[in-house]
């Protein structure tokens, strides 16, 4: 929370370093003049860091905005053929809604949601903002791969029953997240044995697979050890 000085004339920003206004991100000039303007700056800066991470403008200009890559129907339905979800769904970053209307089809109860409107859902929603524990009973998503611990941990506090999402093998590993993964009630990693491409929606290359992907899915209270299986 704090203010970003924008053109002369002060934002409040929320949480996530987003304008609470317009939702957007602000050019940030910063004029800091005494002491307690050079600390509300600092923070402004790391707010806006945070934006630009959420919003997918980091480094890589070539970034999809919010990390906007489709979930393809043949990447979806294998883990519905491994998994069983009773009761609500959300689909927390649904995008153009292509995990969402393939599980409507299934007769699922899904609400979808997204930080951007994409034409889909309700937008506007950012699923790290405050969310509210217990709310349905599973979650399944292909989260923005930028906040993929981030999505995972929250989903963890927002589901009664499951988490499915689809994520990049190498969330195996690093440090922070090997100590979330060994506390956390992982149940099943389904990797894919062929390797698939989720592609941007410009994307105008050869449609090959270049990167392992897997469903990492959760289920709330189990303690047993994780479980390895293949797609
Ligand atoms: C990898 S895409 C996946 C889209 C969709 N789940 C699918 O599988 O087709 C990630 C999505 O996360 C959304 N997103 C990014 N940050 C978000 C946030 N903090 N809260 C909600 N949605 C967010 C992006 O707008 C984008 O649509």
């Amino acid at each position: 929370m704090g203010k970003i000085i924008n053109c002369n004339k002060s934002v409040d920003v929320g949480i996530n370093g987003l304008c609470t206004q317009c939702g957007t991100i602000h050019n940030l000039k910063l004029f800091p003049q005494t002491e307690n303007d050079v600390k509300i700056n600092f923070n402004n800066m790391r707010e806006y860091k945070k934006a630009e991470k959420i919003a997918g403008y980091g480094n890589k200009s070539d970034r999809s905005k919010g990390d906007f890559y489709p979930t393809p129907s043949f990447v979806l339905f294998p883990i519905l053929e491994k998994e069983n979800f009773e009761g609500t769904i959300l689909e927390p970053c649904c995008g153009e809604g292509h995990i969402s209307k393939e599980l409507l089809s299934k007769g699922f109860d899904v609400t979808s949601r997204d930080l951007f409107d994409r034409g889909y859902g309700e937008t506007g929603i950012d699923f790290l903002f405050m969310p509210q524990p217990k709310t349905f009973d599973n979650i399944i998503t292909n989260p923005p791969y930028n906040l993929a611990l981030e999505f995972a941990q929250t989903s963890l506090m927002v589901a009664k029953k499951k988490v499915a999402l689809l994520m990049k093998i190498n969330f195996l590993e690093g440090v922070k997240r090997k100590t979330f993964l060994e506390n956390s009630p992982l149940k099943y990693v389904y990797v894919f044995s062929k390797r698939q491409t989720l592609t941007r929606p410009d994307w105008e290359g050869k449609n090959k697979g270049f990167i392992t992907y897997a469903w990492f899915v959760w289920e709330i209270g189990y303690e047993g050890e994780t479980i390895i299986k293949w797609l």
